[in-house]
C-alpha cells in the first residue's frame, strides 16, 4: 500500500483545475442500467470508485470503456440482475443500482451495503420507497431481493431521521422513472448530484419536475433512451482546496466549479475572514488577515456538508480561538479526531459536537486514513503541520480526489508518494 509524505509549510499558491463530481458521476453510472442503448458520459475522474462502479456494471451485463475522462456503457449480449456482495460492500453507493435494476428487469437482489466508519449507513429509506413502488422485497442472506410485475406510481415520504437521503432519493427517483402512473417522492434530496442525475434522466427520455426541491415529481415512461451527459465538477473537491488555500495562508485560483453549489462553504470561509471572489465558473480565494473561530453545523444541502467537516476542522484545528462543529448527518464522522490530536491539535469530542482550541502550530506525524473526507482533513494538517506527516492508506483518498498529490504539488505544496 501506498503513503503520502507531505512537509508542512508551504504556501500553496497557483491554479487547480477541479475535477468531475464523484457523487454525481456514481448514480449517473447506474442509471445507465435503465436504458439498453448505448450511453456517454463525460468529465468523468478517474476514481478508484468509478472503477468500482464500471466493475459493477460490467457484473450486470454491459460494456464499459474509459478513456480520457469519458465513460461509454454499452449492453452486452446477456445481462444479470445480481449486484455481488464483494463489490457492493467496497463501496455504499453500488447500492444505487437497486432501483434502475429493479425498474428496468423487474427483478434485482443486491447485496446490502455494510456500514462504515462515519456511521451505520442504513438502507430502511431506500427500502420503503422501492416497496411503495409496489415491488415485493425480501432479505436473503444479506441481499435485497426486489421483484414487481409492474411498478406503480405512488406517493412516497422519504424523510429519515437525519433528514432527506441523497441515495434513497437517486434510487427511487431512478425506479419510479418507468413506473406505471406518476410518483411524488416528498422530502426529497435537493443535493446539486440529485439534480444532475435528474438531468440524465431527462435526456434519456425520464418526465422529472421538481429536482432541487424537496418535491420530485416523475411520470412513468415505458422506457428509455441512451443520452449523453456531462457531469458538474465536484462541489466537495472545490470545498477542499478552499480549505487548503487558508491553511496554508495561501492564494489559489480555483477553476471548474459552480458557485451556486458551494454557498455554505463559502459563507463560513467568508465568515472566518477568506477573501473570496468569482468569476465565470471559477473562484478566488485567498488568506488576507488572521482567520476567526467559527461554528459549523452540518445539514442536508444547502446547508453546510457533512463531506466537508473534516476539512474544516483541520482548519479551525489551527485557528486561534474556539470553534465549535456539530455533526447532524452522521453524529459519529469524528474518527479524524483523534489523528489530528495526535499531531497537536486540541478536539474535543461531545457526542455529536467537536469543540476546537486552536492551536499554534501542528507537528507531523504518522497519520492513519479511514475514509476519504478524514484521509483529506490528513493531508490538510499536513500541509501546515512543522516537519513531515505520513499518512498511510491513502486507497481511501484515492477513492473520491483525482491525482490530489499531483494537484497540491502543482500549487507549491512538498508532497510524494511512498511505499508504505
Ligand atoms: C451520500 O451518501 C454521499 N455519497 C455521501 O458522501 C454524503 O456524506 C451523504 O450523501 C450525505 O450528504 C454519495 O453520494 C455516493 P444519505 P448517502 O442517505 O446517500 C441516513 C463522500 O464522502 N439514512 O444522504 O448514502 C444516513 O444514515 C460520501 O463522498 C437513513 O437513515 O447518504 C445519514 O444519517 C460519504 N436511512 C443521513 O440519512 C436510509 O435509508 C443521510 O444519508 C438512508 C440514509
Amino acid at each position: 500500500m501506498d503513503k503520502l509524505v507531505i512537509e508542512g509549510g508551504l504556501r500553496l499558491k497557483g491554479e487547480v483545475v477541479i475535477s468531475g463530481s464523484k457523487n454525481a458521476v456514481l448514480p449517473i453510472m447506474a442509471a445507465t442500467l435503465l436504458t439498453d442503448e448505448r450511453c456517454v458520459i463525460n468529465g468523468v475522474p478517474d476514481l478508484r470508485d468509478v472503477q468500482t462502479m464500471t466493475k459493477i456494471l460490467r457484473s450486470l451485463g454491459k460494456t464499459v470503456e474509459f478513456n480520457k475522462g469519458t465513460i461509454t456503457v454499452a449492453p452486452n449480449k446477456h445481462s444479470s440482475f445480481v449486484a455481488d456482495y464483494k463489490l457492493v460492500s467496497t463501496m455504499r453507493a453500488s447500492f444505487c443500482v437497486l432501483g434502475p435494476l429493479l425498474g428496468k428487469l423487474k427483478i434485482a437482489k443486491v447485496s446490502l451495503p455494510g456500514g462504515c466508519v462515519i456511521g451505520v449507513r442504513p438502507v430502511d429509506l431506500h427500502l420503503k420507497g422501492i416497496k411503495a413502488l409496489g415491488a415485493s422485497l425480501n432479505i436473503e442472506s444479506g441481499y435485497v431481493v426486489a421483484k414487481a410485475t409492474q411498478l406503480k406510481g405512488s406517493r412516497i415520504y422519504l424523510g429519515g431521521a437525519y433528514g432527506s437521503s441523497v441515495l434513497a432519493t437517486a434510487n427511487v427517483m431512478m425506479a419510479a422513472t418507468l413506473a406505471k402512473g406518476k410518483t411524488i417522492i416528498e422530502s426529497a434530496a435537493c443535493e446539486p448530484e440529485i439534480i444532475d442525475l435528474a438531468e440524465f434522466l431527462i435526456k434519456m427520455g425520464a418526465r422529472i419536475r421538481g429536482q432541487g426541491t424537496p418535491t420530485l415529481e416523475i411520470e412513468g415512461v415505458r422506457s428509455l433512451q441512451g443520452a449523453m451527459h456531462t457531469v458538474i465538477p465536484d462541489r466537495i473537491e472545490a470545498g477542499t482546496f478552499m480549505v487548503a488555500a487558508l491553511i496554508t495562508k495561501g492564494d489559489i485560483l480555483i477553476k471548474n466549479v459552480c458557485y451556486e453549489h458551494l454557498g455554505a462553504v463559502v459563507d463560513k470561509l467568508q465568515e472566518a475572514g477568506a477573501f473570496i471572489t468569482t468569476k465565470d465558473n471559477a473562484l478566488h480565494i485567498c488568506y488576507k488577515t488572521r482567520l476567526k473561530p467559527i461554528n459549523v453545523t452540518t445539514l442536508p444541502y444547502p446547508g453546510f456538508p457533512t463531506d466537508m467537516q473534516a476539512q474544516v476542522m483541520s482548519l479551525m484545528a489551527v485557528t486561534p480561538g474556539i470553534s465549535i462543529i456539530t455533526e447532524k448527518i452522521y453524529p459519529d464522522r469524528f474518527i479524524h479526531v483523534a489523528e489530528l490530536n495526535r499531531m497537536g491539535a486540541h478536539i474535543q469530542r461531545e457526542g455529536p459536537h467537536a469543540i476546537i482550541e486552536g492551536v499554534k502550530e501542528l507537528c507531523g506525524a504518522p497519520v492513519m486514513a479511514s475514509d476519504l473526507r478524514a484521509s483529506a482533513s490528513l493531508v490538510l494538517a499536513g500541509l501546515v503541520a512543522k516537519g513531515k506527516t505520513s499518512v498511510l492508506r491513502i486507497y481511501h483518498l484515492e477513492r473520491g480526489y483525482e491525482k490530489l498529490e499531483k494537484k497540491l504539488e502543482k500549487l507549491g505544496a512538498k508532497i510524494y508518494r511512498e511505499k508504505e
